[in-house]
């Protein structure tokens, strides 16, 4: 499985949505793209439908949590939208993530990758302690559950970049890394406190990187991304248009 840069969609609705698309217009290969919560409840699944139409492999960001036998509907739900990945908190339970992964899975067998999010990266070692009353090392607590997504049969985890490393040790290479905070050297963190390059989240091990503001508030995103699929994947990506259909001028 190659490794693929993943662009975080955070805007608040399809207007914006299209407005940053049209920059890849040109682009032969259609980008790899995250669909959160707010996207896709302002929009609805039709919104994940056209980025299919449109060619881009979709990974639907919705953090599924609920009791067993409604994670698995809500995924069968899922499943009829072509998506490419999809994700669960493993803290549901690895009977949930079970559930989930049936759920998913299609008649023919086929099904999208599925990937569990461990402790989110606001949840600091001491709100872990004092709301959750989980009282372990927070790094103990993520290899746990990460464990129990391997279990359950599920595909990977979202991580930070420098926890790819110790995840696939313990866990095998073959255990996804979908990796988050990721920052172009020099640039702006942002609310992301522990982050690395895209350079960097390479030689750590992770298998996807997921970037939103570094290419979505890029003044040319188009060179954003592929400065990134570059650094990450070591493939310069095919050279296009940067600039929107309505913007040129010839
Ligand atoms: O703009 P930025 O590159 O920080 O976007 C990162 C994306 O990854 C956002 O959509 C954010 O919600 C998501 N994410 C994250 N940390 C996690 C899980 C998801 O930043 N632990």
């Amino acid at each position: 499985m190659g490794r693929d840069v993943i662009i975080a969609l955070d805007f608040p609705g399809r207007e914006e949505l299209f407005r940053f698309l049209r920059y890849f217009s040109g682009e032969s290969r259609k980008p790899y793209v995250k669909i959160g919560m707010e996207l896709f409840y302002a929009e609805g699944p039709r919104i994940v439908r056209e980025l299919k139409e449109l060619g881009h492999p979709v990974f639907l960001d919705l953090k599924l949590h609920d009791i067993p036998n409604t994670v698995r509907s809500a995924m069968r739900s899922l499943r009829e939208l072509d998506i490419d990945m999809t994700n669960v908190h493993a803290s549901g339970t690895k009977e949930m993530m079970e559930a989930a992964l049936e759920g998913l899975t299609r008649p023919d067998g086929r099904r999208p990758l599925l990937i569990a999010v461990t402790q989110l990266t606001s949840t600091s070692q001491e709100r872990m302690e004092r709301d959750l009353l989980i009282r372990e090392p927070i790094d103990e607590v993520v290899l746990h559950y990460a464990r129990r997504a391997r279990e359950a049969g599920l595909d990977g985890v979202v991580c930070s970049p420098l926890e790819a490393g110790r995840i696939h040790d313990s866990l095998g290479r073959d255990f996804l890394s979908v990796c988050p905070g990721v920052r172009f050297p020099g640039g702006e963190a942002g609310d992301q406190s522990r982050v690395a390059s895209p350079e960097r989240a390479k030689e750590l091990g992770a298998d996807y990187i997921v970037m939103g503001r570094p290419i979505t508030r890029a003044e040319d995103p188009v060179s954003a991304y592929r400065r990134a699929m570059e650094e990450f994947t070591g493939v310069s990506a095919a050279p296009g248009s940067t600039v929107p259909d309505e913007k040129r001028e010839d």
